[in-house]
């Protein structure tokens, strides 16, 4: 049987991002349910209306990973108490000639990942907020704002060393596959 294709988008662009990271982990620990790869956001121009006729072709690159994907799983930082740029860049330009959003119906999940003690709630939930718009059921639980989160969190290999963030992010990564599954 073929596994549902799962475009991953991370918002950060750090090269050694600890959302990155998380996402690595997820793909591993999902890898046997889901086909996942990261849907680079990096090189996507500012979006701006008025070159929509002719886009970018980072732009029609994006866009097609979307459409491609049966599912989107989003691990990003906070910043700001909000998305970072970079992802409400890449969520605009996937969303638009309007009518022809590559996001509408995709099965999603959000995860959110900080050093920080409250694990990116507020971008999480503003997140949600674009979702909504976008038409994409998003899972609802577990929550996945994981706080504490540095560069100590994982072991050389991409596994966590916190065995109860290990335990969270498990549980998240086989809940988003029976979520792609249901919708
Ligand atoms: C942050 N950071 C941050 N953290 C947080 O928990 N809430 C916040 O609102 C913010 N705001 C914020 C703004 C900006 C511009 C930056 C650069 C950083 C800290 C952030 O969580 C930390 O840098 C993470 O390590 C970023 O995740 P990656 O890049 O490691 O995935």
């Amino acid at each position: 049987m073929t596994k549902p294709k799962i475009a991953i988008v991370v918002g950060s662009l750090r090269k050694d991002s600890v959302n990155r990271k998380v996402a690595q982990a997820v793909c591993a620990i999902a890898g046997e349910r889901l086909d996942c790869h990261i849907a680079e956001i990096g090189d996507l121009p500012l979006f701006n209306p008025d070159i929509e006729a002719s886009p970018p072709p980072q732009w029609a690159r994006f866009k097609a990973e979307i459409a491609a994907a049966d599912g989107i799983l989003f691990v990003t930082p906070e910043y700001n108490r909000s998305m970072p740029g970079a992802l409400k860049n890449a969520i605009d330009v996937a969303s638009r000639p309007y009518g022809q959003s590559a996001w509408e119906k995709k099965p999603a999940a959000i995860i959110t990942a900080s050093p920080g003690g409250i694990g990116g709630f507020g971008c999480n939930h503003a997140l949600r907020q674009s979702c909504v718009f976008l038409d994409m059921p998003v899972m609802q639980q577990p929550e996945a704002y994981l706080g504490h989160v540095t560069d100590k969190s994982f072991n050389p290999d991409g596994s966590l060393t916190d065995p109860g963030l290990a335990k969270l992010v498990r549980n998240i990564a086989t809940a988003f596959a029976d979520w792609v599954g249901l919708i």
